[in-house]
Order: C-alpha cells, then sequence, then structure tokens
C-alpha cells in the first residue's frame, strides 16, 4: 500500500477522531481532496475497522470518538532506548523481527491497526484501528533459551501490577501468557525468539490489550475490554507508556533474579491457583489441580500420581466436576 494513501486516511482519521460530524464539502476543502478521493479512503478505513458512517446533511462522523496515541507526548515519557510509533503495520512483533540484529533491549513498537496481528499458535489477533494496544518490546536474552520460557509469565505480572497502579482491580494472569478478567480474556502476550542455543536470545514480547473494542464476530472466545473493569482508566497514551515502562524495568529485575523473584507474585495473581483444571498438551488431556508454578516458569499440576511441571499447553478450567 503506497505510504501517502495512508497518511490521508490517517489526517482523515484524525479529524474525525473528535465524534463530531464532518461535512463532505468541509473535509474536501481541508484536506483538498475530491469527493470520490473521500468516499474511496472512508471504504478503507471501514476495513480497519472504524465504524465511520455518513448521514445526509451532516457529513461524515465515527460512532464514538477515538483516544489515539500521540507519538510526541510517548516521545517525552517513554523511558526505552528507541520506539517507533507506526499506525498502520502488518504486526509489530514482525515490525522488531525484521531489525531484530539492530535493536538494544527495550526498543519498542506501536500500532493503532495490523493488517496481520498474530497470536500464539498461529492464530490471528484481530487488531481493529485505535480501539486496543498493540505494542511490541524487543528484549536479549544472554542467560540463554531457557529464560524465554519466563518472559511471557513476567510481563503478565508486570501488566497486572501497572493496571491495578492505574485503578483496575481483580485482573489475573493465565499460564503461561494471557491476562484475564473474571474469567474472560483481557490480553494476550506472544514471545517470538530468534538464535542458537547457547548463543544470546533475541526475544520480541507482543501484547494485545483490549480496551474498547465494540462487538465483533471475529474472535471466538469469551473477551473482555479494559474499559469494562474500572470507571477510573487513564488514555490510550498513559496507559502504553506505564505498561512499557513498567515491563522494562521488570526485565531489567527478571534478569537479575530470574523466575525465582516472581513465583510468588504469579501465585498472588493466578487465576487458576488451588483451582481444577484442564491442560490440553496436543491430544493429551490432563486433569488436575493447579498449584501454581516453578522457578522455571513451569505449570504445576497435581494429579493422581503427585505433582508435575508442564512447559507447554493450553490451560482452562473444568467443568465436569
Ligand atoms: C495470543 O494471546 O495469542 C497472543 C496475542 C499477541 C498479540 C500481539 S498484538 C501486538 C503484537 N503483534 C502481533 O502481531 N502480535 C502481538
Amino acid at each position: 500500500m503506497p505510504e501517502l494513501e495512508n497518511i490521508a486516511r490517517l489526517a482523515l482519521i484524525r479529524k474525525l477522531s473528535d465524534g463530531n460530524y464532518h461535512s463532505g464539502r468541509q473535509l474536501r476543502q481541508e484536506m483538498g481532496m475530491t469527493r470520490a478521493a473521500i468516499l474511496n479512503h472512508v471504504k478503507i478505513l471501514r476495513t480497519w475497522g472504524l465504524d465511520v458512517f455518513l448521514v445526509q446533511g451532516k457529513g461524515y462522523c465515527l460512532s464514538s470518538p477515538l483516544d489515539l496515541l500521540d507519538e510526541v507526548r510517548l516521545k517525552v515519557q517513554l523511558n526505552v532506548p528507541d520506539f517507533s510509533l507506526i499506525p498502520v503495520i502488518d504486526s509489530t512483533n514482525q515490525f522488531l523481527l525484521d531489525r531484530i540484529d539492530q535493536l538494544v533491549s527495550g526498543t519498542s513498537c506501536l500500532a493503532e491497526y495490523q493488517e496481520s496481528g498474530r497470536g500464539r499458535r498461529g492464530r490471528v489477533w484481530f487488531s481493529p484501528f485505535g480501539t486496543n494496544l498493540y505494542l511490541s518490546i524487543y528484549w536479549r536474552l544472554n542467560t540463554g533459551m531457557a529464560a524465554a520460557v519466563g518472559l511471557s509469565l513476567v510481563v503478565g505480572i508486570s501488566m497486572v501490577e501497572t493496571l491495578e497502579k492505574l485503578g483496575a482491580k481483580d485482573i489475573k494472569v493465565k499460564w503461561p501468557n494471557d491476562l484475564y478478567w473474571q474469567e474472560r480474556k483481557l490480553a494476550g502476550i506472544l514471545v517470538e525468539t530468534r538464535g542458537q542455543v547457547g548463543d544470546v536470545t533475541h526475544c520480541v514480547i507482543g501484547i494485545g490489550l483490549n480496551v474498547a473494542m465494540t462487538e465483533t464476530s471475529e474472535v471466538n472466545q469469551d473477551w473482555i475490554n479494559l474499559i469494562k473493569t474500572s470507571s477510573t482508566l487513564p488514555d490510550k497514551n498513559t496507559l502504553a507508556v506505564a505498561l512499557i515502562n513498567g515491563i522494562n524495568e521488570t526485565l531489567h529485575e527478571y534478569e537479575s533474579t530470574g523466575m525465582k523473584g516472581f513465583v510468588d507474585l504469579w501465585d498472588k495473581y493466578d487465576n487458576f491457583y488451588g483451582k481444577p483444571v484442564k491442560l490440553l498438551l496436543g491430544e493429551r488431556k490432563i486433569k488436575g489441580i493447579s498449584c501454581g508454578i516453578n522457578d522455571k516458569g513451569e505449570l504445576l499440576l497435581e494429579t493422581e500420581v503427585g505433582i508435575t511441571s508442564y512447559i507447554d499447553g493450553e490451560i482452562s478450567l473444568r467443568s465436569d466436576l
């Protein structure tokens, strides 16, 4: 897609972001575009997930105001070596992976819309424009591949702590890399690594946090928006800054303490601690009581044969009791 086209589309979004009506004539004059060009751009914005409508005699309007990311504010407030705000991107994880050899730990990338947002296990991460947070952080682990297992766990803990400080309540972690609120998914974390065994591990930690997404048929699991969990949350820029700065601090700490320093915190925020669960491991289904994690970040399940640790799988509550 030609960059110039997106610049015009982003300018149009900024105008509409106040949630007010903007007449076609006003937009044509202010943006120096023809009627047909505006109509074409609006068509594309709808494919980006924006609910733009046109009312005869009033003009174009968004169904609700948009809280947009602001590069200048982010630059001032982010405590990271480098960051990029790329409003329209394929995937923030892919952006960092493509530049992995030149990055310094903490380098971050944020977007308003991902054309090919990806989730765990090859799933798509639905990424409509402007309503959620999509961000990635690069981290270099000198301790090797094993430490990468714990990354998504400590990032989850860090996010819960930050969100609590900002006024959210009852947010939980779900092993190994989700945030939950009342049994519904609030955020997902995808860690992608590059490197050879025995050498440094380059990690890209991608975070998708539902903030104010409207109802959609694109997500086929129970999900929740952050704004539903609390009435005192700040704007998206403050949220992004607090999360990224918090994660940076946490990752520095993780480098010095390893997972050991985080096990108690995990247990405190664990959505399933002490509950009957099932773990799907490929074709296998293991039933047990969730006992938190060990100091490698592995899941501990108590079954008939005792407590066993697992490094992979999808955990869920058991409803067959
Ligand atoms: C999951 O729960 O499956 C993980 C979802 C991770 C989504 C984020 S959004 C920002 C970053 N870029 C991507 O393409 N994916 C991650």
